[in-house]
């Protein structure tokens, strides 16, 4: 977890030369966080879309860990890191014949399939340009389950792979005849995001592996594969209840490996994004007014929705605390809403209790951000300031992107 008293000076000290709002990465935590993953007993992959800079994939990358890209442009950003590209695993539900192509050239020969489409794409190309590719078969379940989840689970359609009776139907219509030159190794399945109770994610991982293990052998594959995806929560409100603890992690995988996988000599693979980064970046916003409506108090910051999409998107806010220099506890605490800059009422970051001091010029602390922030924003609305992002790492703080101005890119 991120330790903000040991940065408050010097992210003070930032704020205030930076003059906008800015990501920041605890970078020696994460290398420490990330060697302690690389013990569960599965092969592990980072998933870029969580945060795809490049001093944290090159973080990962010293520990261990292979890559999850979903699009050209996160290839491109871990060759460039120094990535070998048969360290790299294609997933995505929008994979085109020429997206294919592009990542077969650039060496990739790990392809997570997820229609009948891709299987067929990737079977003519690799038969095309004599190149031996695996792949693992994406599969959606139905749960039985009252909850929902934005990744499937719950029971909604997605366009995340098929029924397991829908790739039935895939072989019955010869599309597994002829493979040649692909292999189909594994089956993925991923419906489940943000889990942070160790017993609902047994619960999750023990039926996916029972329901892909009954399906690979209707499908005849010899499975050596079940990719869980990712889905393993962080305490977004610092509740230890709400804390998955990494020894649980570790015995729970280590028991169904046991259990299930040993026999078939199979192994599990993890596509980690918000629990690999999630702890380790926070964020820095600028209070810029302060008034009451309402008998509300509100607060306006400079940074909102625009580089922090999730709690607009999930009415779920961040932890955030009260950046300034002296910290006065004998204050009393008064409720505001915070607000980002944004034209509509859905660029809401929280409610929160804060010294009732709190006034312009005052900044806000957010944590828990090093997942789902910078790249899942909407920075471009309203034409602000990007933010800057910085990292600490060996005990020194490196601007890497200072904030850019919307001239910029406005056209
Ligand atoms: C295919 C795939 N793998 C892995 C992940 C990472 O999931 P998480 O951040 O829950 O670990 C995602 C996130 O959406 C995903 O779509």
């Amino acid at each position: 977890m991120l330790d903000v008293s040991a940065h408050r000076e010097v992210l003070l000290d930032l704020a205030k030369k930076l003059k906008a709002p800015f990501f920041y990465y605890d970078l020696d935590a994460l290398a420490k966080h990330a060697e302690r993953l690389n013990r569960l007993p599965v092969k592990l992959f980072y998933a870029l879309k969580a945060n795809p800079l490049s001093s944290i994939i090159r973080t990962l990358h010293t520990e261990g860990f292979r890559f999850d890209v979903a699009s050209i442009g996160e290839l491109e950003q871990v060759l460039k890191q120094g990535v070998d590209p048969k360290d790299i695993l294609h997933t995505g539900p929008c994979k085109s014949y020429e997206q294919l192509e592009y990542f077969l050239e650039k060496g990739v020969r790990i392809f997570v399939l997820e229609s009948a489409q891709q299987l067929c794409d990737l079977k003519v190309l690799s038969k095309l340009k004599k190149l031996p590719v695996q792949a693992l078969l994406r599969v959606q379940l139905i749960w039985d389950s009252d909850k929902e989840n934005v990744l499937g689970g719950g029971g909604c359609q997605t366009p995340f792979g098929l029924l397991p009776n829908e790739w039935q139907e895939v072989k019955a219509n010869g599309l597994f005849n002829d493979l040649s030159y692909l292999d189909i190794i594994g089956l993925h399945c991923f419906q489940w995001g943000n889990i942070v109770d160790i017993n609902e994610l047994k619960l999750i991982w023990t039926t996916i592996t029972k329901k892909l293990i009954h399906l690979s052998d209707a499908l005849e594959i010899d499975l050596k594969v079940i990719d869980l995806g990712g889905g393993l929560g962080i305490p977004y409100h610092h509740n230890a209840n709400e804390t998955l603890c990494l020894s649980e992690v570790d015995q729970a995988l280590s028991e169904l490996k046991e259990a299930y996988l040993e026999e078939l000599g199979a192994e599990y693979w993890l596509e980690l994004g918000r629990y690999a980064v999630g702890e380790y970046g926070g964020y820095v916003s600028r209070i810029v007014d302060k008034k009451t409506v309402n008998n509300k108090g509100l607060l306006i910051t400079e940074g909102g929705a625009q580089h922090l999409l999730r709690p607009a998107l999930t009415q779920d806010p961040f932890p955030c605390q009260l950046l300034r220099e002296k910290l006065d506890s004998n204050m009393q605490t008064k409720a505001f809403h915070v607000h980002g800059p944004l034209c509509t009422s859905l660029d809401k970051m929280g409610g929160y209790l804060f010294s009732e001091d709190v006034s312009p010029d005052d900044y806000l602390l957010y944590d828990q951000v090093g997942a789902y922030g910078f790249s899942e924003s909407m920075p471009f609305f309203l034409c602000h300031t990007l933010p800057a992002e910085v990292i600490f790492q060996d005990n020194k703080v490196h601007i890497v992107r200072a904030p850019v101005g919307a001239e910029s890119w406005l056209k």
